[in-house]
């Protein structure tokens, strides 16, 4: 198995609408989708778009959120995962289980902010960063 595009990278922030606009303000990234709640997640996400790939801004939504625990370390925020397409998803599940990677929770893939199956690779077998695999978007 070989990932395909870097589709984006995923920064944890404290406040998604204040995040957006310093992304517009520093680096002229203007473009960014509406915030939306992802309850079952825990999270709060927001894209903003650059000419190659996105920003995956992500705000926990409670005290059990996976983004939670990160800011307590982080309080200012900071980088939290990246993501790759993978043409298919289960087999590239099986592929990194085949490696040795640990794949996150219980390896199913489930249908994350962009709409399609994703799963997550543990840092500990990965540099030290969460990495996101996502079922290539249909373009
Ligand atoms: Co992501």
């Amino acid at each position: 198995m070989q990932v395909g595009r870097l589709n984006h990278v995923g920064v944890a922030v404290p406040d998604i609408e204040a995040a957006k606009q310093t992304y517009a303000d520093l680096y002229g990234a203007t473009e960014a989708t509406e915030t939306r709640d992802f309850p079952h997640l825990g999270v709060r996400v927001a894209f903003v778009k650059l000419a190659n790939s996105e920003i995956e801004l992500l705000e926990p939504l409670g005290a059990d959120s996976p983004v939670h625990k990160f800011l307590e370390r982080n309080p200012k925020g900071g980088q939290h995962h990246l993501c790759f397409e993978v043409p298919d998803i289960i087999a590239a599940r099986d592929d990194m289980r085949a490696k040795g990677a640990t794949v996150l929770g219980t390896g199913d893939p489930y249908v994350g902010a962009h709409g399609v199956p994703v799963i997550f690779i543990h840092p500990k077998e990965s540099c030290g960063l969460l990495i996101e695999l996502m079922q290539e978007p249909a373009r």
